[in-house]
């Protein structure tokens, strides 16, 4: 029987694979492990089921030498953990890849449709009382059907938006390092904002991807665009964002993410025409469940001496 660390109260049923197995849990449900008691804790661990607000950094890393094995983070992104730190002590580090796709997908689009359609401001209006009744020239916003998409990052999210898109009527294009072979591929970023109506970014957060969009490409895009980011937060400018939101350089933004999450940027809480929403991006019951099964089936593999199905490495 090993020990599993879990940071954080996890959906029911979601730690089931661990107690199949019979392993031991470190968990308490009244509130979520901090850093530092993370760091406590560490060295009675074989493994760490945490999630994307805990930092996984080199202190935890060494606390859990020589016992800890494997960390397991419940999500796809896994920019809180110290890759290479976890490989150079041989511990293996998972996330959560497949199982939200579809779910982070309609969020996205969601984002889109709000922002594009102002709906939020309009619903926010209504609700104040303010709504004067109809008339022709309101919260006009622009027509999602028969845009076109320059989706960031074609991974399984990416490409789920796109499936969504063309049932819209949208022209979809891509933009990845490498090229896909597909159809709409764009190999030059700058080209593909200068002709997207909507940018939907869908990228890991790396040395090369933060703050991909920041004043100067966002000057690329058109004043009639909109732009969606259910990635990470620091993959935007927040401060360049607020600007170009405030100065009409783009017609309006919607994002689930944020640089320095809780916190918002108070700019762009004022910003005209955001769509801002507290990173639910996978947020339906079934997806986070199966997230949290996800990552203990990568534990007990690992403490099994088997190779866990979502290993990641340093090098992405
Ligand atoms: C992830 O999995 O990385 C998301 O941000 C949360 O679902």
């Amino acid at each position: 029987m090993a020990r599993v660390l879990i940071t954080r109260r996890l959906p029911p049923g979601g730690l089931d694979p661990l107690v199949v197995a019979g392993h031991e849990l470190l968990r308490r449900d009244d509130r979520p492990f901090t850093h530092e008691e993370i760091v406590d804790t560490a060295p009675a661990a074989d493994a760490i089921v945490c999630l994307l607000t805990d930092r996984i950094d080199a202190a935890v890393l060494a606390a859990g030498a020589p016992r800890l094995k494997v960390v397991a983070n419940v999500a796809v992104g896994y920019d809180n953990i110290d890759v290479a730190a976890a490989a150079a002590r041989g511990v293996a580090v998972c996330n959560t890849p497949g199982v939200l796709d579809e779910t982070t997908a309609d969020l996205a689009f969601l984002l889109i449709l709000a922002a594009a359609r102002r709906a939020w401001e309009a619903e926010s209006e209504l609700r104040a009382g303010a709504w004067p009744g109809w008339d022709i020239d309101q919260h006009l916003g622009r027509d999602v059907h028969g845009a076109v998409l320059g989706v960031v990052g074609f991974g399984r999210i990416g490409q789920a938006v796109a499936r969504r898109a063309s049932g819209f009527g949208m022209e979809v294009l891509h933009h990845t390092r490498r090229d896909t072979g597909m159809v709409g591929w764009q190999g030059d970023l700058d080209r593909l904002l200068a002709d997207s109506d909507i940018v939907t970014l869908h990228v890991p957060l790396t040395d090369e991807t933060r703050h991909l969009v920041d004043a100067r490409r966002l000057r690329l895009m058109k004043p009639e665009a909109v732009l969606v980011n259910t990635s990470r937060g620091p993959v935007v400018d927040e401060e360049a964002l607020a600007a170009a939101l405030e100065d009409g350089v783009i017609f309006a933004a919607g994002l689930d993410v944020f640089e320095r999450e809780p916190e918002v940027h108070p700019r762009l809480l004022a910003a005209p025409r955001a769509v801002l929403f507290p990173h639910i991006g996978s947020a339906s019951v079934v997806t986070r469940t199966r997230m949290a099964q996800v990552a203990s089936e990568n534990v007990v593999a690992a403490l099994a001496g088997r190779t866990p199905p979502n290993l990641v490495s340093a090098d992405r």
